[in-house]
């Protein structure tokens, strides 16, 4: 007798599943009850192309939207290309890291190897005519001089980035120190 009551509520609770699935499986939808807008009902997205930036930069904060208005999606800029003419950059200050000029794809620098130091390591920079890093590189922060590179200064690209042909985000009027003295008329 008991054994049946058993068999009766392990059935009532398994036509009770059966149920609920077969009401979820027809009303249910994907998104957990979200309603989702038809394809028809999303503002079309901004196919115009963005003004040139020059007219923008007095107008909005975010330079990188391009005068597109924040719910709609630019189209995207096209790539910018990695500056690889092997023209070495004038430095802005003294102590500015030079800025690198050739592509870095596929370098690779982690805790095995360092590509750059390949050619920018003292031993290799003849072979490769790569100019050698300085002295600074192989200083630890008691100013010692190690025999192979610090540290402080083996992540290369914290320091060192590629430049490209893309545009200027945001204006800059920034003058080296020779053009100030230039225009004070003191040399
Ligand atoms: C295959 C050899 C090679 C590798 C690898 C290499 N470089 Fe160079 N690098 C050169 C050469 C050669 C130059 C000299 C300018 C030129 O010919 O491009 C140079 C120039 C530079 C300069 C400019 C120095 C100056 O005085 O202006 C920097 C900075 C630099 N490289 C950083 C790096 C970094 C960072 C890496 C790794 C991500 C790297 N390089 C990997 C060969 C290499
Ligand atoms: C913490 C910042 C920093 C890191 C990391 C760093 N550098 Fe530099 N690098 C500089 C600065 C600053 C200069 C310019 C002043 C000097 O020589 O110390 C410089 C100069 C150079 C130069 C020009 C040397 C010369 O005599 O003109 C080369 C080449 C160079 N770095 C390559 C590298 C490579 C390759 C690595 C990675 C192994 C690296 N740097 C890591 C900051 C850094």
């Amino acid at each position: 007798m008991r054994n049946k009551s058993l068999l009766i509520a392990i059935l009532a609770g398994v036509v009770l599943v059966l149920a609920v699935f077969a009401l979820g499986w027809r009303f249910g939808t994907a998104t957990g009850g979200r309603a989702v807008p038809e394809p028809a009902d999303v503002p079309a997205t901004a196919a115009t192309t963005p003004p040139p930036l020059d007219a923008l930069l007095d107008k909005q904060i975010d330079a990188i939207r391009r005068g597109v208005p924040v719910d709609q999606e630019g189209d995207p800029p096209p790539m910018a290309r990695v500056e690889n003419a092997d023209l070495v950059r004038a430095r802005a200050y003294p102590m500015q890291p030079p800025t690198i000029p050739h592509t870095i794809d596929g370098y690779q620098v982690d805790k095995n190897s360092n590509r750059c130091m390949l050619c920018h390591a003292r031993s290799n920079a003849a072979t490769f005519q790569a100019p050698p890093v300085s002295v600074t590189h192989y200083m630890d922060r008691d100013d010692q001089f190690l025999a192979t590179i610090s540290p402080r200064r083996y992540f290369c690209s914290q320091c060192h980035v590629v430049q490209t042909d893309a545009q200027p985000l945001v204006a800059n009027t920034f003058e080296d120190i020779d053009t100030v003295l230039s225009h004070s008329g003191s040399q």
